[in-house]
């Protein structure tokens, strides 16, 4: 069902439908071997612990979190990029052993080809798909246009700034069109106004298609105004501390959903189950260091948790 459809059947969401999750995570672990800066031994860290989650197909999932709680290192695992130590995801009910063609990703840090242009680097995953050159040009020519990079089309990554390389990566994964979009802080590195832009135009593909999208952010603001549910991580070790569902109308654009009580109670209820665990820490946690997570500039500037 998509998004339109789902709207247009009021508001039923994927999980009252009989399809199996479209991805499952059941009790993933990741461990790293990282270096004691004391006496020069690896030590294993364990960046994720416990973490199961099941997302419907068509549904739209944030995963929200402070610094180094392991949203990347999930969505990573999720993407087949790397594996988890314990546990297995599956998505389609197969296991993911790799990197699948149906799954878009947009990882932090652009990854754009350098020596490809704006328009070969959105037109890549196009050829992949044998799209004819003409309809190549016409998909690439609407998502320039949709990030806003008329007149880049030519220039090469090493000539852009990041925030225009990183609008270049979400134009060549939605030219794309995956079956399931994962995006790492996607929005993290653009202004503000384009931001909501962007947002908002996610959402408007999202309601259009049947998407299935688990997007990481440590926007709580953003984490509530895109998703179905938000999922909100906690640190020392990375898990999933509780999945908040988000019952604010759909269509949805963010600065119509904003400013509502409906949407002031869901940030509180948020910023609470992160400055809770970030104050207390877990078991065995450095509460000391306290991690920054950035809720918004219109509810709180300066939050820190
Ligand atoms: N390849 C790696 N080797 C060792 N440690 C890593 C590696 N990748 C991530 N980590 C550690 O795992 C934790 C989670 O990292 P990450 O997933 O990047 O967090 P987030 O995206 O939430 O900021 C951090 O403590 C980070 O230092
Ligand atoms: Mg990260």
């Amino acid at each position: 069902m998509s998004g339109a459809d789902r709207i247009a059947a009021g508001g039923v969401t994927a999980h009252e439908n009989n399809r199996p999750p479209k991805i499952e995570i059941h009790g993933i672990e990741r461990i790293f071997l990282k270096k004691n800066e004391t006496n020069g031994a690896q030590e294993s860290f364990v960046a994720l612990k416990d973490v199961n989650l099941k997302v419907e197909s068509g549904e739209f999932v944030t995963v929200v979190g402070p610094s180094g709680c392991g949203k990347s290192t999930l969505l990573f695992l999720l993407s087949g990029l790397a594996s988890p130590s314990r546990g297995e995801i599956l998505i389609n009910g197969d296991k993911v052993t790799g990197p699948a063609l149906n799954c878009g990703i947009v990882l932090q840090g652009y990854a754009l080809f350098p020596w490809r242009s704006v328009r070969k680097n959105i037109e890549f995953g196009l050829e992949l798909k044998s799209v004819p050159k003409k309809e190549r040009k016409e998909i690439s020519d609407y998502y320039i246009n949709l990030v806003d990079l008329t007149g880049f089309e030519n220039h090469y990554p090493y000539q852009l700034s990041g925030g225009m390389q990183q609008r270049v990566a979400i134009a060549r994964v939605l030219a794309y069109d995956p079956d399931v979009l994962l995006m790492d802080e996607p929005f993290a590195a653009v202004d503000a106004q384009t931001r909501e832009t962007m947002q908002d135009e996610l959402l408007n593909i999202w309601e259009k298609t049947q998407k299935t999208i688990v997007l990481v952010t440590h926007n709580i603001e953003e984490a509530i105004g895109l998703a179905d549910r938000v999922a909100v991580m906690s640190r020392n070790p990375g898990t999933i501390r509780d999945v908040v569902p988000v019952n604010l109308p759909r269509p949805r654009r963010i600065g119509g959903v904003r400013n509502t009580p409906d949407f002031q109670i869901l940030s509180h209820h948020i910023w609470e189950l992160l400055q809770d665990k970030g104050s207390r820490g877990g078991s065995g946690a450095q509460s000391a260091a306290v991690p920054r997570v950035d809720i918004g500039e219109h509810i709180r500037d300066d939050a820190v948790i």
